[in-house]
């Protein structure tokens, strides 16, 4: 899959991508890794002859609930599958609105609009902390607000404590977009347990690949129950249940859908999740070198300083340009270098879509970064020279005025 895996979220176009020669990128931006371990657990349910929902479906899930830490875990098709669940499990609908911050994958806010309700965007807390500020969210808050959807920008923690403080004061449910997140823990608590519900994303760039695939976490068994209602029809028993004997026919007690895994995903998430603790390791020690080397370097910041009490998963590795330099220039130097790079995230409530709805309002730190954003490649088997590489063409690139000014950015 080497050079294949653009992220889906990439808006701007860089034209000189080495498509131009048929040549791969030398340093793609993510990558994923097979090996025997991984082929044989995959074959092995392929001659199983069980390629839908069941033995290692129920597996995984266990495995996964293990690592976190929370009572339940159900396994789904994608992670926007497992935000549209979360927000069906909690009742949301027309009439509610969810508060979410902007710079983030559109999935959240396209699933609060898909049931009804209404996204209300919020700041980030400043340019070293990329992830949704609490007083903001505090400001937001409305008579009508069913839910706080946060989301662990790059896998590293929200203020947790704050956002927990003012969703019980105001008796609101809380829903972890954890898509970033698998192994990352706050106060040793895991991302995705903190809130009512936590969703995950198991998409080949994420940390815990397995190709499309998601799952949703909880502590609540009532809501637990609802979730795996709501992901199969609102059938009562699984197609497994019935061929195992367990279940002869079904009930069907609510309207759902099919967002079920099947067991070639969940055998590859089996394998990957007993390597997801030490390769968020390998992610943390390549950002420490991006950091050491380019953090100041010619005005560069690299957000979100080590902090106390904290275990990222180090998901992106993301820069900020300095003021006035031109991001496109940047990035087309880097591809000419034929390393890939991405934006994470073009603001949400930027989009046409948003920017016409009446909610819209304006998210002055967002805006501030947002044109000033670059995520640089990193995967855990990213080799040294290929770190250095990128750090040394980012320089390069700096250096060769694509502008700017190279003062560190003292913003709030
Ligand atoms: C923050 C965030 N939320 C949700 C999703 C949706 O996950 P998926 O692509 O598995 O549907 C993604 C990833 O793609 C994401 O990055």
């Amino acid at each position: 899959m080497r050079g294949v895996i653009e992220s889906p979220h990439a808006m701007e176009k860089v034209g000189s991508r080495p498509a131009d020669t048929g040549a791969p990128w030398s340093v793609p931006l993510s990558d994923v890794t097979s090996d025997p371990e991984i082929e044989a657990a995959l074959f092995e349910t392929i001659r199983s002859g069980w390629w839908s929902s069941g033995p290692r479906v129920l597996e995984f899930e266990a495995a996964f609930a293990r690592m976190c830490g929370s009572r339940e875990a159900i396994a789904v098709a994608n992670g926007t599958a497992a935000l549209h669940l979360a927000l069906l499990a909690i009742g949301c609908g027309p009439g509610d609105e969810v508060i979410l911050p902007s710079l983030n994958f559109v999935a959240g806010a396209n699933m609060i609009g898909l049931v009804g309700a209404t996204p209300v965007f919020c700041d980030i807390g400043s340019v070293d902390d990329l992830t949704i500020d609490p007083a903001d969210i505090e400001a937001a808050v409305t008579p009508h607000t069913k839910a706080i959807m946060v989301m662990h920008y790059g896998g590293h923690p929200c203020g947790m404590e704050a956002i927990l403080e003012i969703a019980s004061r105001h008796r609101i449910a809380v829903i972890e977009d954890a898509a970033h997140a698998p192994g990352a823990t706050l106060a040793g608590r895991a991302c995705g347990t903190f809130g009512d519900i936590g969703c995950f994303s198991f998409f080949s760039n994420k940390n815990l690949p397995v190709g499309e695939g998601g799952m949703v976490v909880t502590d609540d068994e009532e809501l637990a129950g609802r979730l795996r209602l709501l992901r199969s029809h609102g059938m009562t028993t699984l197609t497994w249940d019935r061929h195992k004997g367990h279940a002869g026919s079904y009930d069907v007690l609510l309207q759902g859908l099919n967002y079920r895994m099947d067991d070639p995903h969940a055998a590859i998430g089996v394998v990957q999740l007993r390597r997801l603790a030490a390769w968020n390791a390998a992610r943390a020690r390549i950002t420490s070198i991006y950091r050491e080397h380019l953090h100041g370097f010619g005005g560069i910041r690299m957000p979100f300083p080590q902090r106390n009490h904290e275990m990222p998963a180090y998901h992106l590795a993301v820069i900020l340009l300095p003021h006035g330099s031109s991001r496109s220039e940047f990035r087309e130097r880097l591809a000419s270098d034929r390393i890939q790079t991405s934006v994470h995230y073009p603001p949400t409530h930027m989009f046409t879509w948003y920017r016409t709805q009446p909610s819209h309002r304006r998210l002055s730190v967002t805006e501030s970064v947002a044109d000033r954003l670059v995520t640089l490649p990193l995967y855990p088997a990213m080799e040294n020279a290929a770190v250095s590489r990128v750090i040394e063409a980012t320089q390069r690139a700096l250096g060769e005025r694509v502008g700017g000014d190279p003062r560190i950015d003292r913003a709030r």
